[in-house]
């Protein structure tokens, strides 16, 4: 009913606006006075913690999306190797797991098959399992050793938005957890970047008040066949997930390229007025990635491509060789796909009206998949 979408035409609109508090509710608590975190709830020892060597993430669809992101915070945050699977993969090629390794599988529901089967294989090979679940008391926690919950509240629309971003924040929570707990070298950035946290629904909530202009562009594409989605380091995940909401709500032809890909062969699909987000990395920090991206901007436009393009604020770089231009808050490097994601979601939900298409329920897609 209409009270149910809270005044929204769809639950979609209403779970993209409820972002900044889902982000804010799942740092709640997490975070004492003195901006250390305590993560008590997770029911592994600090000591198993400090043994772990390894950390294997598993998921599926949007939350796999999250787990790509989470490897570039864990491993620089603690110096873990950390590799990302997808759980219908995992388990078929004999994975290396063992007492040491601490496998993180992430899901909504805590229902999904492929996740759940997945766990299972790496419990009965010795490794801990810690779930990140929006689901209280759903199997996948369930079955875990341990488990963070994100708290984005209930969530309908089958294609997840908030409970992606939760699931980010559960992820940096972890990484962050690990590497305070195993005194890292990165001690002082941790501090600093447990703050920056605490200011990020505030970010979200700021891009949510400018997205009229990208409402504006999607309808204007709504004709298109194909829309490419390019980034790099924690982008490029983005550019993923991008490019996923859009096969899953508009029915489009969708793909996500690392930038640094182009020249190995998706620049051959560049063709006139040929739709492509490109999502930026900060002009600060990791510089040298900025400029690459920039270039590939230049690259694609001058192939006649229609470049759209996710800047920070500030980033006067790109401004030549954007045709439409979507701002986003200054953020720490690691946490850009928090605000980086929210425009694509915005994109795909009215491009999918524009085509006509059912919002909440896409065809053919299922919000858990209890099915191998
Ligand atoms: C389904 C949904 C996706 C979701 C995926 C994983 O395919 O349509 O939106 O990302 O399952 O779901 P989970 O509940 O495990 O996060």
């Amino acid at each position: 009913s209409a009270a149910e979408k809270g005044g929204y035409d769809y639950f979609m609109l209403k779970e993209i606006a409820e972002q900044p508090r889902a982000v804010a509710d799942t740092l709640l608590g997490r975070i004492d006075a003195a901006g250390s975190l305590s993560l008590d709830e997770v029911r592994i020892t600090a000591s198993e913690l400090r043994e772990m060597d390894k950390v294997v993430i598993v998921a599926c669809g949007t939350a796999f999306h999250a787990g790509l992101i989470a490897k570039y915070a864990i491993e620089h945050w603690t110096r873990i190797p950390c590799e990302v699977e997808l759980a219908s993969e995992f388990r078929y090629r004999d994975p290396i797991l063992d007492p040491r390794t601490l496998v993180v599988a992430i899901s909504q529901s805590g229902e999904t098959m492929d996740t759940l089967m997945a766990l299972r294989h790496a419990r009965e090979q010795g490794a801990k399992v810690l779930a990140i679940c929006n689901t209280n008391g759903s199997t996948i926690p369930r079955e875990s050793d341990a488990v963070l919950y994100t708290h984005a509240g209930p969530e309908v629309a089958v294609a997840s938005t908030k409970a992606f971003l939760t699931q980010l924040v559960a992820c940096y929570l972890v990484a962050l957890y690990l590497g305070q707990v195993r005194g890292t070298k990165w001690g002082d950035e941790i501090q600093a970047v447990v703050r920056d946290l605490s200011h990020i629904a505030g970010a979200v909530e700021e891009v949510l008040g400018t997205m009229e202009p990208v409402r504006d562009l999607a309808r204007t594409l709504a004709d298109k066949d194909t829309v490419l989605f390019l980034g790099r380091h924690v982008g490029y995940p983005v550019a993923l997930e991008g490019a996923l909401k859009l096969k899953e709500l508009a029915y489009m032809h969708a793909e996500g390229f690392a930038a640094g890909e182009l020249k190995h062969g998706p620049i051959a699909l560049i063709e006139e007025d040929l739709p492509v987000v490109v999502v930026v990395p900060s002009p600060r920090g990791r510089s040298v990635l900025h400029d690459k991206v920039v270039s590939n901007i230049q690259e694609i436009r001058a192939r006649g491509a229609r470049t759209i393009v996710i800047a920070e604020e500030g980033d006067e770089a790109v401004v030549p060789y954007a045709d439409h231009l979507v701002r986003i808050p200054v953020t720490p490097t690691l946490l850009q796909p928090l605000v980086a994601t929210v425009p694509l979601q915005v994109f795909a939900c009215e491009l999918a009206t524009a085509r006509g298409n059912e919002v909440d329920q896409p065809r053919n897609l299922a919000k858990s998949v209890t099915v191998e």
